[in-house]
């Protein structure tokens, strides 16, 4: 074996996309005890830089210890007793994770579905609320699957109004399109570093709103290695999972310091960069950002004579997806795109799977030059598998985007 030396790809997929060099920095740096005062400032310095990402004043804002379905996995394992109801909207592969999620967890989980490339409008969901009555609602707001961004604005008021928690998955989503936990009425909210913040996957930012906090703080046992005279369990059920059971995290997080796990040290580091790199340029300028290089991507691919997948009105800012045209062998596309442009595009999942290829442009790479290149490489490599295309619409069509935001 030789020493490590990955191809310099540029990862134009839906996530997860090449890092910010300071967050490749930030992880490399030398490690510290978890007690080390320095150390429990990070943890705290991350609670507050994760705060403002999420835009919230919930004092619970802290790292899961895994990728962003181990966010997803906390939120739900900790709030669900078996036997609760929860409603899962679907439009897309996540949104069948987050039911999986729950029904591990014990949930009756109902579900109700629109179509891929679609979304639900906010009476479809109250409808469902209140026919089924449930403890929870999980719902996605960026679906990469499908590419579709769920308008978030209007649920938190339907679940207040029926006492419902309301959960959302924003992996794929935040920081590339808008996202307000407290004023929209979140209780709890999960993401992952790999999409818009430029990060590797490995750490999964969650907060949790007091609401949230008291009802599973219900639930709190303390494992019995480190509990001591002045720690009393609670009356409520015992959480399935110990590496995901909340209250005793948060024991962790607090300034009580109960060890739970061992931080992961190097990814703190990185959620940590992460953060300060997207608060740095600013949120809204990130969400601007987005939007330009993936507008540009859009009217790009559309002048590649290829067809966009979706409802566009509900589109994510940060990926399209592109049908494959009749005729042309989608995965020999993104093998010459990997082998001789060394980029990278994505596949697509379940009932899209051979259908579309989904394009991403986020965190690090949504930038004008990354946008550039992928057109004009897939341009070529599509006129060099017969498809037809003007020569240079695609890139001039790019351009015209950007000229137009001057
Ligand atoms: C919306 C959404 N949720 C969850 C996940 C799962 O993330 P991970 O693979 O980091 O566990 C992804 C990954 O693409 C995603 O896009």
């Amino acid at each position: 074996m030789s020493i490590l030396n990955p191809p310099p790809r540029l990862l134009m997929g839906p996530g997860p996309i090449n890092c910010y060099p300071r967050v490749l920095n930030a992880m490399s740096t030398q490690l510290i005890g978890q007690y080390d005062p320095v150390m429990t400032g990070y943890m705290n310095e991350v609670m507050g830089l994760y705060r403002d990402v999420f835009k919230t004043n919930n004092q619970a804002t802290l790292l899961i210890d895994g990728t962003s379905r181990a966010g997803i996995e906390a939120v739900l394992v900790s709030c669900i007793e078996p036997g609760d109801k929860v409603l899962v909207p679907i439009f897309g592969r996540f949104g069948h994770l987050l039911a999986e999620i729950a029904q591990r967890a014990g949930a009756k989980v109902h579900t109700i579905e629109v179509p891929w490339g679609e979304v639900f409008a906010p009476e479809q969901i109250e409808q469902a609320i209140k026919s089924i009555q449930p403890k929870v609602l999980a719902l996605v707001q960026g679906d990469t699957s499908t590419t579709m961004l769920q308008p978030l604005e209007h649920i938190g008021e339907i679940c207040q109004k029926h006492d419902v928690l309301f959960y959302s998955d924003a992996t794929a989503s935040l920081g590339g399109n808008p996202f307000e936990t407290d004023a929209w009425g979140l209780d709890a909210v999960s993401i992952g570093l790999q999409k818009c913040l430029g990060g590797p996957s490995g750490s999964a930012p969650i907060t949790l709103s007091e609401r949230y906090v008291s009802l599973v703080r219900k639930r709190h046992h303390i494992e019995a290695g480190i509990r001591t005279s002045h720690h009393t369990n609670s009356e409520g059920s015992r959480i399935q999972s110990n590496y995901f059971d909340i209250p005793m995290i948060l024991d962790y997080w607090s300034e009580e310091r109960l060890n739970h796990h061992t931080e992961a040290t190097s990814m703190l580091y990185c959620a940590r960069e992460c953060a300060l790199q997207l608060l740095e340029e600013g949120v809204e300028t990130s969400i601007q950002r987005h939007k330009l290089h993936g507008d540009a991507m859009l009217a790009g691919v559309s002048g590649l004579n290829l067809n966009v997948f979706g409802n566009q009105t509900h589109k994510m800012n940060n990926v399209v997806g592109v049908y494959i045209p009749e005729g042309i062998d989608g995965d020999a596309i993104r093998h010459t795109m990997l082998h001789d442009y060394n980029i990278e595009i994505g596949t697509s999942f379940g009932p899209l799977h051979g259908k579309i290829w989904r394009i991403g442009t986020m965190g690090y790479n949504a930038r004008k030059d990354a946008v550039l290149h992928t057109l004009q490489a897939l341009e070529n490599t599509l006129r060099r598998a017969g498809h037809r295309v003007s020569p240079g619409e695609a890139t001039d069509n790019a351009y015209n985007i950007y000229q137009g935001a001057k």
